[in-house]
């Protein structure tokens, strides 16, 4: 019954921000905020203050979209595609996601320094193949292969300094590619944050001995599985099952998978998470603690029969 009551406010919070967001004249501004929208903060006229619309400006016949500290988490669907420069900084962006900027194909600058980004999937940057210049820096990306970079081959300026990075092994293909010689720009400055005798080191300057010592190269083989054994069989529910959509808002859609208790690993910038028709039955403290920007949440035909008071908190 609450999920229900807190499902139709949220419907009507939503009928008020589209209210708030409806355009203001300007026939430049294309539409912005946030995708999501944490749920602690229920005032959503705060979030969606006017005049704040991204803008669209050609300089030097070059299209720009400037949408930078707008507490964005994703891309938005109404942007141009003929962009051939992004401004995205000091956002709220935690995940790059495969494709995510896959429809703009002439982009040539993507700047998203100052965001939250922790994990770039590995084709987060597909189709930009015109892209040259990334900005990465002020972020909280710890590991990154050089794989993310094979759709960007014309990429010459990278930044990725102040970012907390890991150097193992598994950086390695990554280190390498900044050190070859005619790649003047990329990743300067960048140092290690971890493990303890690298901290500080530039990632420009770690040899790859130091970063593959055999102890962690043994670690990092898959463990050899017992013959006869089958595997060991997850308890834990996993999201990969449902389906993510990413426009027009981020929504995982998990209907009808026999669910019997809520996935464990939700993509922390899921808005709508659709979870009917599954065999939940109780939902436990703190469900969706890690779900920041949930806003709409369905659990009708469940049979639910334990809700802990704290699931929301
Ligand atoms: C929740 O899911 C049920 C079943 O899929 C659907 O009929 C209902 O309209 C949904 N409710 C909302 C508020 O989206």
């Amino acid at each position: 019954m609450r999920v229900a009551i807190i499902v139709i406010l949220l419907f009507f919070c939503k009928a008020a921000e589209l209210r708030k967001a409806s355009p203001g004249g300007a026939r430049n501004r294309v539409n912005h905020g946030r995708a999501g929208g944490s749920r602690k903060s229920s005032n959503p006229v705060k979030r969606y203050a006017p005049g704040l619309a991204c803008e669209v400006y050609t300089y030097l016949h070059e299209k720009y979209l400037d949408c930078q500290e707008r507490k964005l988490v994703y891309v938005l669907p109404d942007w141009p595609q003929d962009l051939l420069h992004m401004l995205l900084a000091r956002n709220k962006i935690r995940i790059l996601k495969n494709s995510m900027f896959s429809k703009f194909k002439k982009l040539k600058s993507l700047d998203l320094q100052q965001n939250e980004i922790s994990k770039i999937e590995s084709e987060a940057f597909f189709g930009l193949n015109k892209l040259t210049t990334l900005l990465l820096q002020h972020n909280q990306i710890k590991v990154l292969t050089e794989e993310v970079f094979i759709y960007t081959p014309l990429l010459s300026y990278l930044r990725l300094y102040d970012n907390p990075w890991h150097c193992t092994c598994e950086m390695e293909t990554l280190i390498s590619m900044l050190q070859i010689p005619r790649n003047r720009n990329l990743g300067n400055y960048a140092k290690c944050e971890s493990p303890q005798e690298l901290k500080n080191k530039k990632l420009r300057q770690i040899k790859s001995e130091q970063l593959c010592n055999e102890e962690e190269s043994e670690q990092l083989e898959p463990r050899p599985q017992l013959s006869g054994k089958p595997p060991v069989i997850k308890t834990e529910v996993d999201s990969t099952l449902c389906h993510n959509y990413v426009f027009p808002i981020q929504t995982l859609d998990c209907r009808r998978k026999e669910l019997k208790k809520v996935p464990n690993n939700i993509p922390p910038d899921i808005v709508k998470l659709d979870l009917s028709h599954n065999k939940i039955n109780q939902l436990r403290p703190k469900e969706f603690e890690d779900v920041h920007e949930l806003k709409k949440l369905n659990l009708s035909s469940n049979g639910i029969q334990f809700i802990d008071p704290g699931f929301l908190s």
